[in-house]
């Protein structure tokens, strides 16, 4: 199941217009898309990089998924998502070889794509978020 790109990096915020207005000024970077996804309660922008993407979460709620992460953690590297063609096939190679899978089966994320999570204690305590991708 070989990843074919890093798909974006997740870094998760408390204020997503003071982050982006920090990476506009420091980074002189803008997103390409916002949009809140509210099945994972999350607003969250896009930022193009090369053939990658920065993502910038920040929760909508603090009961949720990345508002208890802050909540332990505070703001930073949330996940990383590996772009794969075939996300059944990814998902069928990591459960043969003992990852803890999240999502057995993929769920609709940001952009449309087809999403799944693989829980970080199967890959150096980090969250992995499969994305699949056609067009690279
Ligand atoms: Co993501």
């Amino acid at each position: 199941m070989l990843p074919y790109n890093i798909h974006h990096v997740a870094i998760a915020v408390h204020d997503l217009d003071e982050t982006l207005a920090t990476l506009k000024d420091q980074y002189t970077v803008e997103p390409m898309s916002r949009e809140t996804v509210s099945e994972q309660g999350v607003e969250e922008a896009m930022i193009a990089l090369g053939g990658s993407h920065l993502q910038i979460l920040q929760p909508t709620d603090p009961d949720t998924p990345v508002g208890r992460f802050l909540a332990r953690h505070g703001e930073g590297m949330h996940h990383v998502a590996f772009a794969v063609v075939d996300i059944e096939e990814a998902l069928a190679h990591l459960a043969a070889h003992g990852a803890t899978l999240i999502d057995e089966t993929p769920r609709i994320g940001g952009g449309g794509h087809r999403i799944a999570f693989v829980h970080p204690r199967s890959m150096g305590g980090t969250l992995v978020e499969l994305v699949e991708v056609h067009d690279g």
